[in-house]
């Protein structure tokens, strides 16, 4: 499912001449902060990125300084606000990353985070929708469940509106569902993904463990478990580090990992499934089998095949467990309000 990171140049060279004849460009808004500066480091790593673009409101230059300096192909550049930095930062990019925003602290929820970064996600959405608004948008600011929808309506009102090609970054539920069954299940290869469908934030995460094959079946117990560490496995980071933050390190592993992905679908490469948050329009097929059985909810982390357009196929739910339809019922609702939230954000 998840296909390797190297390309090559035929493919690549596809992937320039797909978007444009410039060099690949990706932003990254909020480059200096705890995800912003390893999953640029992840990033400088790639061969698929010839620019790549670092923006923050503070210590954006010396993190572009920084990363510079790393002998691999890519050209850095630093960005802040003064002297039209947002907009150099965005100008060309073909994608944009923002992990901007702030973090939980003990006790906090995803949506205890709306206050402050609904504006810091609109403001830059509404940059992107000026300066590129071709780009792929993926966003990684919490809390994801109202944050997409808040871009996808800055784009509309901009009158660019594209769904295929506006993300809202789920990676982080995925990569840590494999991690915990690799745990209890030794013949488990933790690289191995597992869908996690529904959104992203406590019990709208739904981890499809009915579908994930090992040697010995799991009990309800190991279930139970299972989904309630997948679920609540950002509290238990939050929790660690005890008011300095939330997931930095794993992050930034998911987020590189979905722009990867991307950035190889777009080249041409095809046969990439992968959940990730997005418009139930990016794909009125799937989209429209999920809005019928999910109370028209109209966002959901789906499988999403990525293709040159961004989102190419939206899978629809299929069959799951008993429990886990149980679990996805209780969760609309709740999934549904944070969607109206960051739909009502932009348009009051
Ligand atoms: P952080 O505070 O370490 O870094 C955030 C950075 O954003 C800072 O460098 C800050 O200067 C910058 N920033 C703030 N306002 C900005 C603006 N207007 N323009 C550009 N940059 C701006 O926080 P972090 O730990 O990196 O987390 C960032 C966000 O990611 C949080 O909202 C967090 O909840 C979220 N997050 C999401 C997931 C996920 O799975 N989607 C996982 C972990 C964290
Ligand atoms: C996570 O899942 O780790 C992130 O959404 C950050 C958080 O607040 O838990």
């Amino acid at each position: 499912m998840f296909a390797s990171r190297q390309l090559t140049f035929s493919a690549r060279r596809a992937f320039s001449t797909s978007i444009t004849a410039n060099a690949t460009k990706v932003a990254v808004l909020g480059a200096a902060g705890g995800i912003g500066q390893p999953l640029s480091l992840l990033l400088k790593q790639s061969t698929l990125i010839d620019h790549l673009s670092l923006y923050d409101i503070v210590n954006g230059l010396g993190v572009a300084a920084d990363l510079s300096h790393i002998n691999t192909p890519s050209k850095v550049t630093g960005h802040v606000p003064e002297n039209d930095g947002l907009k150099e930062a965005l100008t060309d990019a073909n994608i944009v990353v923002i992990p901007a925003g702030v973090p939980r602290k003990p006790g906090m929820t995803r949506d205890d985070l709306f206050g402050t970064n609904a504006s810091i996600v609109r403001d830059l959405a509404s940059a992107a929708a000026q300066h590129c608004p071709k780009a792929h948008i993926l966003v990684i600011s919490n809390p994801v469940n109202s944050t997409l929808p808040i871009v996808s309506e800055v784009f509309k009102k901009a009158g660019v509106y594209n769904p295929r090609r506006i993300f809202g970054v789920s990676t982080l539920d995925v990569v840590r569902a494999s991690r915990f069954v690799s745990e209890i299940r030794k013949d488990f290869d933790p690289s191995t993904p597992i869908s996690v469908i529904g959104g992203h934030s406590g019990t709208t995460i739904i981890p499809v463990l009915s579908k994930v094959q090992t040697s010995q079946k799991f009990t309800q117990k190991e279930v139970e478990y299972l989904t309630h560490r997948i679920q609540f496995g950002g509290d238990e980071v939050v929790k660690a580090k005890a008011g300095t933050g939330s997931a930095t390190l794993s992050m930034a592993f998911a987020g590189a990992r979905f722009a990867l992905n991307l950035l190889e679908a777009v080249s041409g490469k095809s046969g990439i499934v992968t959940p990730t948050f997005v418009s139930l329009e990016a794909d009125p097929e799937g989209g429209k089998i999920i809005n019928q059985e999910y109370d028209n909810c109209g966002y959901f982390a789906a499988n999403v095949e990525l293709g040159p357009e961004g989102v190419q196929k939206i899978h629809p739910v299929g069959e799951i467990s008993e429990f886990e339809q149980k679990l996805l019922n209780e969760a609309i609702p709740q999934l549904k309000t944070n969607i109206q939230k960051g739909i009502q954000f932009v348009n009051v």
